[in-house]
């Protein structure tokens, strides 16, 4: 094969007809009505962000302009939104910003789509399981029970527990409640998509009631005082980085970016949807919008509570509450949290096993593994039991915590590519029915592609180093496998 053909090869791109044509036979159950989606949407979106590190951006950074980097995230968010509601609409099939690249750019960018998705999904599921499990103790402490700390850390972290302690480390240690809660979301997911949907609406429903809660029963105890001076004079500190100013209100909103992750999780269900090309357009953009909305209101609500500086950062609500004398508020706070982690994790490895379904039709992952569906369940049986297997041993054994950077990175990643597909698609196939179609062109995709690399550069430097690590496994596997593997190849 000469250099030429060779570059051809790895750009090949999958016809949109024939995603269209696959779209009609997904062999999943269509079970997903508009406001099931939408649901799902907000199901994965409210989770461990809203509660946990606004601290962090406020305290460090935004100070009380915390709303306006939620703003700042909203937008960049709603401009991927709306272009991955748009590709919804012409191939709405479960790959998601896979399947949206393959069908324009070519195969070797949509595989570097679907192997950063992994950081976003998986890793970001499992994430939230090691955060699930320090909230359910921290519940369990609500209630004066106490677990040894070596049957709630992994190994590494219980090591350095008894280090603190003067203590010898223990033989053995798990995080037992995250092993537990990625069994429990798993057999969940086996069970079918009606199952997962109806879960989900539950914990929905407790979860937005906790951050209304919040939002009103936070009314009665704010001091305007607490807002001046809204964006706080920049300070820097000895290591030269900036806090507060107008730098300070977009390092939080880099920050926040996580606590929005997941409404494009909602396109990986089109294969699931009753009428994907209107209703997942629909709940893609519905259900981020609801979100910012809830999360201007909490942000306003809680710096008005608690002086900027003075805000907690590991549970900055709770302690808001607790703050103020409003101590019961702790327990719902807490037991919403414990609620609401679930549907992160349930909607994450759902577009994970479906982002590997569509992988696995086109020949780049094993099909046996990924594309098998289960007859009686219908759903990628063999793909979840993998995945929920991968994620228990992760979240009981590795120490994982600070690793939510890099699921912002893997997103981020793709909202830019996803972003830019869409222009190509406008260009390279204008006439194409698009039920739903981004404004403003090509502002909107230019835009966001433009915004979401502006907001992967404002990251850590070692954080960056282990993104590109992963790229380039991502392109090993790439060339030793999934290239030759190819149905378009052969
Ligand atoms: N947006 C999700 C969360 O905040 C990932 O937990």
């Amino acid at each position: 094969m000469d250099v030429k053909d060779f570059l051809k090869s790895l750009f090949r791109t999958k016809a949109v007809e024939a995603y269209q044509k696959e779209a009609q036979q997904t062999g999943l159950r269509r079970a997903l009505g508009r406001w099931s989606l939408v649901s799902l949407g907000i199901g994965a979106i409210i989770g461990g962000g809203i509660f946990t590190l606004t601290g962090v951006a406020a305290k460090l950074y935004a100070g009380p302009a915390l709303a306006l980097s939620f703003v700042i995230a909203g937008f960049a968010c709603l401009l991927a939104a709306m272009a991955y509601a748009e590709f919804a609409s012409i191939v709405p099939v479960e790959g998601s910003a896979y399947a949206y690249s393959y069908a324009t750019v070519g195969e070797i960018v949509a595989w570097f789509i679907g192997w950063n998705l992994i950081l976003e999904y998986m890793m970001g599921a499992t994430t939230v399981a090691v955060a699930w499990s320090g909230y359910f103790e921290k519940l369990l402490h609500l209630f004066d029970i106490h677990l040894p700390y070596w049957l709630v850390n992994d190994p590494f972290t219980a090591a350095k527990k008894a280090r603190e302690l003067n203590e010898a480390a223990p033989p053995f240690a798990i995080n037992l409640p995250g092993f537990l809660i990625s069994w429990l979301v798993t057999s969940i997911l086996l069970r079918g998509i009606k199952e997962t949907a109806s879960t989900n609406n539950l914990i929905v429903f407790i979860k937005v009631g906790a951050v209304l809660f919040v939002i009103l029963a936070g009314l009665f105890f704010i001091n305007p005082d607490n807002w001046t001076p809204f964006i706080p004079e920049p300070e820097i500190d000895a290591a030269g980085n900036i806090h507060y100013g107008w730098s300070g209100v977009f390092t939080a909103a880099t920050i926040v970016f996580f606590a929005y992750i997941g409404f494009d999780a909602v396109s990986t269900q089109a294969g699931e949807a009753i009428n994907p090309r209107r209703d997942v357009p629909f709940a893609i953009v519905a259900s981020l919008l609801i979100t910012t909305l809830l999360y201007i209101g909490v942000s306003v609500v809680l710096t008005g509570m608690v002086p900027y500086k003075m805000l907690d950062e590991r549970a900055p609500v709770a302690s808001a509450f607790a703050g103020a004398g409003v101590e019961w508020a702790t327990y719902i706070i807490t037991f919403a949290a414990v609620a609401g982690l679930i549907s992160v994790m349930l909607v994450m490895l759902l577009g994970q096993t479906r982002i590997f379904l569509a992988m696995a039709k086109d020949g780049l992952l094993p099909e046996g593994i990924f594309g098998y569906i289960h007859p009686k369940y219908k759903t990628p049986f063999r793909s979840t039991l993998l995945v929920g297997a991968i994620m228990s041993l992760t979240a009981s054994f590795v120490p994982i915590v600070n690793v939510s950077e890099l699921t912002s990175l893997g997103t981020l990643l793709a909202f830019t590519l996803v972003s830019l597909s869409v222009f190509i698609l406008r260009i390279k196939r204008p006439e194409l029915e698009r039920p739903y179609k981004a404004p403003l062109w090509p502002l909107v995709s230019l835009g966001g592609a433009l915004v979401n690399i502006f907001l992967m550069s404002q990251a850590r430097k070692e954080n960056l180093r282990a993104f590109a690590i992963w790229g380039a496994l991502g392109l090993l596997v790439y060339f030793l496998y999934s290239r030759r593997k190819s149905k378009l190849h052969q």
